[in-house]
């Protein structure tokens, strides 16, 4: 039993670490890092430290450290492959479990082959640029015009292939290359059963994998021949997939960590000039728009990216849904417009680098801002046109995850469009809703809070965790996704038979029988509305929250369903490994109402002491001792994690 090579390099990729330890701990962002309590030793203050960009993780506390596997190998005792394996189905990647068959050997030697041929070619088109007259009179001569320096030459691997019609097909296959190979990774056509050169009299730009293993080739003519197209790319093969591979990425990617930014361009040139000017935190999507894949490859590095324009707005407007897409996937998107007629490539050979900087960050827009703005020049007061805009805009906005971010936006397009706040709003909220339905018809789709994202807290909207409004807020949103879903528990610890209950049912349950209130009065609203569907046996579903008649209540509702999990909450704590997706929503359920009472109930006690304080009865300070002590018992049941007797573990 064997787990290919590839499929580990799969899943070493695809893996994100703060995804793998979020599951076992909370962690909150700090600075590029994460932090969170070390589930290796005891610790009060976090000290465990986890860096989505190195892929790594250490606790300076104890020491320990390692990469996602060590860690669940470390935490779960998992083997080596059984790391992987959970690794494996966590991402969906399949692995295949069985002997190799000598198909899947043949296969794995089979990349193999290829990267080692592409070794073999990219040192001859090197050579050849450096070491024959023909190269170095035409090729290298070539680049010197173009001011790319010797270092950047040698740096990036850049070649050049001879004209003659077979010249490398010629010399690999008396290197002992075979035909196949040569035919699969495109560096050969065959014609009447003889081989010949794809690249001819090219400029030899060396594709790298994320690795630094050369997958393919694109080939640029010297000069301006209209009659011969200006690239000539490898062909998709078994180790190059086009869409998911980025031009530089091998060697930007330490620069896009330390940046936290990733400058996107079109072209080869861009992304070596740039370079050259010392900015190396770029790479190129090679003249298409990003992809999926793309964006998540740039994501393991950081969460911006700033894609470098050449100045046409008609070429950028067709490009917005693109951008979308990269919205929709949690990026900040940038955008720098160069001036009309030049590219990054010819920018940078114009002008010195410190002023490309200068150029760069004093022209970094942000994209909704900046798209609002493009097409709002458009609108020029047509009432009709301008209400095209605001769905066009909103649109846009309601692709973005994080909730707080969204309205954010809304905000300032609000003031850049001069439309109210709460009209962009309610257009978002109708977007959502509708989007809502679509992707979760029923409540069993959704994944439980513990796979939520982790949203920085340090926004001004997040409320405090401790405060009585957050705990509020943290019932609010739980009944309105997971009410309906119904959990099995004892009745009292000693039970050995467990029912069956609805969690809206249990929650209305546990804060009426503490006799607990809601403050903030769209929380209370909502609430009221379980406790009559409590009596009338029939709870309100969600949907009629996220389109209630009160429109504060639907927008609450819809912000609440959207916005994700500020995991302030513990109650994912150590080494607790849960297995069902029942006992998890149990655990949550279990953890949401144990706050609640419990922030309550503090609260209650603070008040009453106050009154205490300043009262001067002597038979009202009986009475107010009277509750005092009654608070106190509930309090100490309640940090006692229990439930009312009715959740166990
Ligand atoms: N491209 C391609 N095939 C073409 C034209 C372009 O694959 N026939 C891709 C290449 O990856 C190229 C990118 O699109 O790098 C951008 O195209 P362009 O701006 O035309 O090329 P530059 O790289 O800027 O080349 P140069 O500055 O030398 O003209
Ligand atoms: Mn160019």
């Amino acid at each position: 039993m064997m787990i290919p090579h590839d499929t580990i390099d799969n899943i070493l990729t695809t893996t994100r670490i703060e995804e793998v330890i979020g599951d076992y701990v909370t962690l909150r962002r700090r600075g590029v890092n994460l932090l969170g309590l070390c589930p290796f030793h005891n610790e009060k203050t976090p000290s465990f430290t986890v860096s989505p960009a190195k892929g790594i993780y250490k606790c300076f506390g104890c020491g320990k450290a390692g990469n996602a596997v060590n860690f669940l190998m470390e935490h779960e005792h998992f083997s080596y492959p059984e790391a992987l394996k959970y690794l494996a189905k966590k991402y969906n990647i399949e692995v295949e479990e069985e002997e190799q068959t000598p198909e899947q050997l043949q296969e794995l030697n089979e990349k193999e082959s290829l990267y080692n041929l592409n070794l073999f070619a990219q040192q001859f088109f090197t050579k050849t640029l450096h070491e024959t007259e023909e190269g170095k009179a035409i090729g290298l001569s070539y680049l010197r015009e173009r001011s790319i320096r010797e270092d950047l030459i040698h740096k990036f691997q850049l070649g050049f292939s001879p004209e003659k019609w077979d010249a490398f097909s010629d010399y690999a296959s008396h290197q002992g290359y075979k035909k196949e190979f040569l035919l699969k990774t495109g560096l050969s056509l065959e014609k009447e059963s003889r081989l010949y050169d794809r690249f001819h009299a090219r400029i030899i730009f060396p594709i790298h994998s994320v690795s630094g293993r050369v997958i393919g080739f694109g080939g640029r003519i010297l000069g301006q021949d209209k009659s011969r197209p200006k690239y000539v790319n490898s062909p998709e093969s078994e180790i190059y997939n086009k869409s998911k591979t980025l031009y530089g990425i091998y060697f930007a990617k330490t620069a896009i960590i330390a940046k936290d930014n990733c400058f996107l361009v079109e072209g080869y040139t861009d992304v070596i000039s740039l370079y050259q000017s010392g900015i190396e935190n770029v790479v190129a999507s090679s003249g298409t728009s990003l992809t999926h894949d793309q964006v998540r490859m740039i994501q393991r590095y950081t969460s911006q990216i700033t894609i470098l324009y050449d100045g046409d707005t008609a070429g950028i407007k067709a490009s917005f849904r693109g951008i979308d897409m990269i919205v929709e996937q949690g990026m900040n998107v940038k955008i720098v417009l160069f001036p009309d007629g030049e590219d990054p490539d010819s920018f940078s050979r114009k002008h010195h680098p410190v002023e490309v900087e200068k150029f760069i960050t004093g022209n970094s827009v942000n994209f909704i801002l900046f798209k609002t703005k493009l097409l709002l020049a458009e609108t020029q007061n047509d009432p009709i046109k301008k209400a095209a805009l605001i769905k066009e805009i909103v649109n846009t906005i309601a692709l973005i995850p994080d909730g707080i971010t969204r309205s954010l936006y809304i905000r300032e397009c609000s003031a850049l469009m001069t439309i109210s706040e709460m009209v962009l709003m309610n257009e978002m909220n109708k977007i959502l809703r509708t989007r809502f339905k679509k992707e979760i018809p029923s409540a069993d789709q959704e994944s439980i809070p513990a796979s939520e994202t982790f949203t920085p807290t340090d926004t001004q909207q997040t409320l405090d965790s401790d405060s009585a409004e957050f705990q509020e807020k943290e019932i609010i949103r739980l009944l309105l996704l997971y009410g309906h879903e119904t959990i099995h528990i004892k009745k009292t610890p000693d039970d050995t038979e467990e029912i069956q209950v609805m969690v809206a049912d249990l929650v209305v349950h546990e804060i009426l029988s503490d006799e607990l209130q809601f403050e903030e009065p769209c929380f209370k609203r909502i609430f009221q509305e379980y406790i009559t569907g409590n009596e009338n046996d029939s709870f309100p579903d969600r949907s009629w929250f996220l389109s209630h008649r009160d429109q504060e209540v639907s927008n609450m509702a819809v912000n609440l369903v959207f916005s994700p999990y500020e995991l302030s909450q513990n109650w994912l704590k150590n080494n607790i490994m849960v297995e069902t997706e029942e006992k998890r929503l149990k655990m949550h359920v279990k953890h949401t109402i144990l706050s609640f009472k419990s922030k309550k109930i503090d609260k209650m006690m603070a008040d009453l002491q106050k009154q205490l304080l300043s009262s001067s009865s002597e038979e009202e300070q009986k009475e107010l001792m009277k509750s005092l002590q009654k608070l106190k018992k509930q309090s100490i049941r309640i940090n006692n994690q229990e439930l009312g007797r009715i959740i166990t573990r």
